[in-house]
């Protein structure tokens, strides 16, 4: 009796769960599918000439890290495999085998890297484009001109997906895992990006390679959607850097390493930012006294 009673309330409750993860799968997909409208922009120039591809290689190893995902030959990586939070495959961009290139126009490429769509018009999954909607013309024409000149390379890309945490929180606002949705597609690129040494090149810079992880405000925290052992980033505002002097700053960009000689964790890009030139780095650091400071952690 009493365990049929039990029986009962514990399918009851078996049916409850199946038509919430029923529910929350209809309204995130909905959300996947979305379409996004980009206006159609004057067409882009390409140059390919061997200073716009060495450009292309700086933004795309030391400025947008686009080879921290995508790997050093752009041969496609696994950037998470967790199911709860879902597959993440950051896809093969060459024209090798199981590579998506061949697909790609120059347009279409732009849309992909600042707007967040695929050339099946799908939303791409955590592809940073709601950073690389930053990116000027003239380096997003630089990355396209690099990534044609690579060679190819035979790999089979595996489909992305979001897990049911992401799903959750998606719906909940606290992430979004697609760049096309965080866009505001009719903003204007500018066209030339800052040179020199200044807080604006600065500000260009952590737009494009440090906000991702360290946040908007860049007050650091656990970086939204992460698998739960990514560490979370540090404080970047005069809060978490006063400490610092440029030449401290400097040496942890290259070397990974603080004043006190302990190791930063390896989700901090020191492959990338220790490419950084020393104007690049002079300009973040100025940029980064321009922050108001905040406590750590509020993104
Ligand atoms: C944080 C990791 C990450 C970084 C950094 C990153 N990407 Fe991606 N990118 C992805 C993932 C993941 C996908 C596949 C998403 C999907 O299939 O839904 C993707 C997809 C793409 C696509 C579309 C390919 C396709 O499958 O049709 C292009 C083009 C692209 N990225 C270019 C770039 C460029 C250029 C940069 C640097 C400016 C860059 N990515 C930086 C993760 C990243
Ligand atoms: C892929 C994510 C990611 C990106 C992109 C990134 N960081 Fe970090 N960064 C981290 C994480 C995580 C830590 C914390 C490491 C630790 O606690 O050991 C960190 C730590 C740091 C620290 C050390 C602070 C301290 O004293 O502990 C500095 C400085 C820093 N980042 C600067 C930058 C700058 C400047 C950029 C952009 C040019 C950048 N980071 C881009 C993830 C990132």
């Amino acid at each position: 009796m009493w365990m049929r009673r039990i029986g009962k309330v514990f399918l009851g409750l078996i049916v409850v769960v199946a038509a919430g993860a029923a529910t929350v799968y209809a309204m995130s997909n909905s959300k996947l599918t979305k379409a996004y409208v980009v206006p159609s922009e004057p067409a882009l120039a390409v140059a390919n000439d061997s200073a716009t591809i060495a450009r292309g290689e700086h933004v795309a190893r030391s400025i947008a890290k686009c080879t921290a995902c995508h790997g050093a030959n752009l041969g496609g990586n696994v950037v998470i495999d967790f199911a709860p939070i879902g597959h993440v495959f950051a896809t093969n961009l060459t024209k090798g085998n199981g590579g998506v290139l061949a697909s790609y126009d120059d347009a279409t490429l732009e849309r992909a890297i600042r707007h967040g769509i695929g050339h099946d018009g799908r939303n791409l999954i955590l592809m940073p484009s709601g950073e690389f909607h930053n990116l000027s013309d003239a380096d997003v024409t630089a990355l396209i001109a690099y990534i044609r000149a690579q060679p190819n390379v035979d790999k089979t890309s595996s489909k992305s997906s979001v897990g049911p945490v992401i799903r959750v929180q998606w719906l909940q606002g606290k992430v979004i895992p697609i760049g096309a949705a965080e866009i505001n597609h009719d903003e204007k690129h500018l066209a030339v990006s800052p040179t020199g040494i200044s807080e604006q090149h600065g500000l260009y810079i952590a737009k494009n390679g440090c906000m991702g992880c360290h946040g908007a405000g860049l007050s650091g925290g656990p970086i939204p959607g992460a698998p739960p052992y990514w560490k979370p980033a540090a404080n970047l505002t005069p809060t978490g850097l006063s400490r610092y002097s440029l030449g401290d700053f400097t040496r942890i960009l290259q070397s990974g390493r603080r004043p006190d000689g302990s190791l930063l964790d390896s989700l901090m890009p020191i492959k990338a930012t220790k490419l950084m030139t020393a104007e690049e780095v002079e300009s973040v650091y100025r940029f980064l006294k321009t922050v108001p400071p905040k406590p750590y952690g509020n993104r």
